[in-house]
C-alpha cells in the first residue's frame, strides 16, 4: 500500500505489487466493505468529525458504487491492491477531497475483520438453509420408508435388522447438530470489531455501540489487539463445514456401497450417474464420490488456516490475509456439495426387496432368538453361547433360520415353541426393539416429529 503514502523512496516492485494484491478474491467482500463504510460514516457524523452535508455526501455515493457494483458496472482494478482501496479511491474520484475523509480512524486492519464477520454471518445463514432443505428431503423419505426393512451393520458385516427410515434418521441427527453447531459459531461470532482501527484503538472519539448496532452485532469486541488479529470464527466455520463434508462424506461412501451390484439396496437415478468412456455398461455414481473426494480439500483448508495462525504475534500480520481463499473455497465446495446431494439424495430408488433379502443372510436374527431363550428362563450368557453354536451349524450347512423347522430348532432346546418363527420376523424384530431412539416404527415417527418441531 503505497498509495498515498510519501513514506517511500522507491516504488514497490512489480512482482511485489502482484504477489501481494489480493483484489482477484477480496472483491466478493464489496458489499459488506460499504455495509461497513456506512456505519463508520454515521459514527465519524455523531463524533462531529463529519458534517452533515460532508457525511451524506459520502453515504450517497457509497451507496451509488454499491448499485453499480450490483449492476455488474463497476471494474475492480488491479492497480489497487485490495477492496478497500479500490472502493476508497472510487470514492475519492467520484466526490474529490470528502471522499479522502472516510479513512478517518479506521484502518484496513479492523475494515477487514470486520468485512469477513459480515460475509461469513450472512453465509452461515446460507449454509443453515441448504442443511434445513437436505433434513427436510431426509425426512420426507423416512415417512415413506418406516417399514422398508434392511440390515443394519457394524464393522461392515451384518448386525441386525432396522428400517431405512432408521437408518436415514441417524444423518438427520448429524446434519441437525451442524445447524445447531452453526447457531453457536454465529452467537460466537456477533460481535463488532469496527472502532479497533489499526490494533490500540483510535483518538477520535467513535462510538463503538452506535456502529456494533447499526450493523446488527450483539456488542463491539473487547480488545483492539484481538479484534483486528482474532480469526478464531472463521476456523469455527470451518470447522462446521469439515463436519458437514464428513457427514456428507460417509452418506456418500454408503450409497456408492448400497448401489453396487452385489448390495442393490438403492439406485442413484440417471441423471446423477455417469458412463464409462470404455465399459458400456458402467453407471458409476460420480456425483456421491466427488463430494467424497471434497471432503479432503475442505478439511485441508481448516488445516492450512490454523497452521498460518500458530505462531502470529499479536496483532495484525500479512498472514491473514490468506484466511480468504482458504475460507471461500471451503465454503462453496460446501455449499455445492450440500446443494447436489440434496437433489441427488432425493431421486434415489429404493430396492425394498432387495433389502428384505438381505436382512435374511447374515443372521441377523441371532441376537433376537437369544433374547427370546433368555425371556424363556435360560441365563442370557447360556443364550449367547446355543445361537453362537446354531449360526456355525447353519452357516456350514448353507441354511438361513427363516428355513428352520420347529423340530431342527427344537435340536438346541426344547424352550423352542411355534411362536419363534413370529419372533424371528422383520416385523417382530422391529416392532419389539422398544428403547427410545430404536428403529420401532413408533420411535421413528416421534423422531422425526421432533425435528420437524426444532427445525
Ligand atoms: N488484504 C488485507 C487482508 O486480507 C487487508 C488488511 C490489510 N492491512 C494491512 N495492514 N496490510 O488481510
Amino acid at each position: 500500500m503505497q498509495h498515498f503514502s510519501k513514506r517511500f523512496h522507491q516504488k514497490a516492485n512489480a512482482q511485489l505489487l502482484q504477489f501481494h494484491s489480493s483484489i482477484s478474491f477480496d472483491k466478493r467482500l464489496a458489499k459488506e466493505d460499504i455495509l461497513g463504510s456506512l456505519a463508520h460514516v454515521k459514527a465519524l457524523f455523531h463524533a462531529k468529525i463529519l458534517s452533515a452535508e460532508e457525511a451524506e455526501g459520502i453515504q450517497r455515493n457509497l451507496e451509488e458504487i454499491l448499485g453499480d457494483m450490483e449492476h455488474q458496472n463497476f471494474l475492480f482494478s488491479e492497480e489497487f491492491e485490495d477492496i478497500h482501496m479500490n472502493i476508497e479511491h472510487e470514492l475519492i474520484q467520484r466526490m474529490g477531497d470528502v471522499g479522502k475523509k472516510l479513512h478517518t480512524g479506521r484502518s484496513r486492519n479492523d475494515q477487514i475483520a470486520l468485512d469477513m464477520k459480515l460475509f461469513v454471518r450472512s453465509e452461515l445463514q446460507n449454509v443453515t438453509v441448504l442443511l434445513q432443505n437436505l433434513v427436510k428431503s431426509l425426512l420426507a423419505l423416512a415417512e415413506q420408508h418406516l417399514e422398508t426393512y434392511m440390515p443394519a451393520f457394524t464393522h461392515l458385516q451384518k448386525a441386525q435388522a432396522t428400517t431405512f427410515a432408521h437408518y436415514l434418521m441417524a444423518y438427520v441427527e448429524m446434519f441437525f447438530r451442524d445447524i445447531q453447531k452453526i447457531k453457536n459459531t454465529l452467537e460466537l461470532l456477533n460481535y463488532c470489531p469496527l472502532g479497533s482501527a489499526a490494533l490500540t484503538g483510535t483518538t477520535y472519539p467513535i462510538d463503538r455501540n452506535l456502529t456494533s448496532s447499526l450493523l446488527n452485532f450483539k456488542a463491539p469486541t473487547n480488545n483492539s489487539l484481538d479484534s483486528v488479529s482474532d480469526r478464531d470464527y472463521l476456523l469455527d466455520a470451518m470447522h462446521n463445514f469439515s463436519l458437514i463434508m464428513m457427514h456428507l462424506s460417509r452418506f456418500c461412501e454408503e450409497l456408492i456401497l448400497f448401489s453396487s451390484q452385489d448390495y442393490g439396496y438403492i439406485e442413484i437415478s440417471d441423471d446423477f450417474s455417469t458412463g464409462s468412456s470404455i465399459m458400456p455398461q458402467k453407471k458409476n455414481p460420480d456425483a456421491a464420490e466427488l463430494i467424497r473426494g471434497k471432503t479432503g480439500r475442505v478439511f485441508g483448508h481448516l488445516f492450512a488456516l490454523f497452521t498460518t495462525m500458530k505462531s502470529l504475534p499479536l496483532a495484525y500480520n500479512k498472514d491473514l490475509q490468506e484466511d480468504k481463499e482458504a475460507f471461500f473455497d471451503s465454503l462453496d465446495n460446501t455449499k455445492a456439495c450440500l446443494s447436489i446431494f440434496t437433489a441427488m439424495v432425493s431421486k434415489i430408488q429404493i430396492n425394498k426387496a432387495r433389502m428384505r433379502e438381505a436382512c435374511y443372510q447374515g443372521y441377523i436374527e441371532a441376537t433376537d432368538i437369544a433374547d427370546y431363550l433368555t425371556a424363556k428362563g435360560l441365563p442370557f450368557r447360556d443364550a449367547y453361547a446355543m445361537v453362537g453354536a446354531m449360526v456355525k451349524d447353519a452357516h456350514e450347512e448353507n441354511s438361513v433360520f427363516q428355513n428352520w423347522s420347529l423340530a431342527k430348532f427344537q435340536e438346541y432346546s426344547p424352550l423352542f415353541q411355534k411362536d419363534i418363527f413370529q419372533v424371528i420376523s422383520l416385523e417382530s424384530m422391529i416392532s419389539h426393539r422398544i428403547t427410545l431412539g430404536s428403529p420401532k416404527k413408533e420411535n421413528v415417527i416421534l423422531h422425526i416429529q421432533k425435528i420437524k418441531r426444532e427445525l
